[in-house]
């Protein structure tokens, strides 16, 4: 390769990441209310929006909703359809596993690759007790379920978002946890920071703040506090 054509090259690299970002095929999914875990052989509701670059919902979208278990050679696989929810880039579907153990839940954007793998889900009968989720581990849930994944790396979890760069490296940083829940809140209670990017207001709980905010300063937030 000659001097000329490597440089070529290199821009057009960089240029094809700047602009990956600003235009077309990417959206975020955020389930609405993450349930603990799948009911066996009865319907589970999956709701969750659909938004572009995190920010426009979107409309007309035909996704869906696909639950997994076993070997990549000999899985169970399970599908729904989802329907239009109550809002605009809201859908709704209801999926029924046909067996207890672990699944692996997809949501499907039905926008070009944008698809959502959440961590894995158990299935119970209701009879069997399954052991109560701390606040980090739903935390942990919730950062893939809300989407934060897309935009956000963390090490502790593996698994990468597609546009993981577009938001800052959050693994190992620990954030004064007022100031995180008021961010997660409303992104725009201070100035961006990166004028082609933004954090999106993904309408979170009260409930799933806490849980979010535990999750990502891990076990120092409460030595933190104390100082
Ligand atoms: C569409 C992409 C996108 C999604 C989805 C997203 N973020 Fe962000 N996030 C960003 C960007 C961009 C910034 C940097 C904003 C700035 O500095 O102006 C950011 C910043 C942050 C920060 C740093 C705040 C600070 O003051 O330093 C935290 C923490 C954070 N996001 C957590 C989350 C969590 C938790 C979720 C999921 C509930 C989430 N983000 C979802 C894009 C995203």
């Amino acid at each position: 390769m000659t001097r000329r054509t490597l440089s070529l090259t290199l821009t057009l690299v960089v240029a094809t990441a700047a602009s990956a970002y600003a235009f077309g095929g990417w959206a975020v999914i955020t389930v609405d209310e993450l349930p603990d875990t799948l009911s066996l052989g009865a319907p589970t509701q999956f709701s969750f929006k659909i938004r572009q670059h995190g920010l426009e919902l979107m409309h007309d979208l035909k996704p869906s909703v696909e639950a997994r278990m076993g070997s990549l050679l000999n899985p169970t696989v399970v599908r729904a359809d989802a329907i239009p929810g109550k809002t605009k880039g809201q859908y709704t579907a209801s999926l029924v596993v046909p067996k207890a153990g672990e699944w692996k839940v997809t949501i499907k954007s039905g926008f070009g690759p944008s698809d959502l793998p959440l961590l894995p889900m158990q299935a119970t009968d209701g009879k069997s007790t399954i052991a109560t989720i701390s606040d980090g581990e739903r935390g942990k849930r919730l950062f893939v379920a809300k989407g934060c994944i897309t935009c956000h790396a963390n090490a502790t979890i593996d698994q990468k978002g597609p546009m993981q760069d577009v938001g800052p490296n959050l693994t190992g940083k620990t954030y004064d946890a007022t100031y995180l829940a008021m961010w997660l809140e409303n992104p725009k209670i201070r100035p961006r920071t990166n004028p082609n990017a933004e954090m999106p207001d993904l309408g979170l709980s009260k409930k799933e703040v806490a849980a979010l905010t535990a999750f990502i300063n891990g076990t120092t937030a409460a030595t933190a506090k104390q100082k």
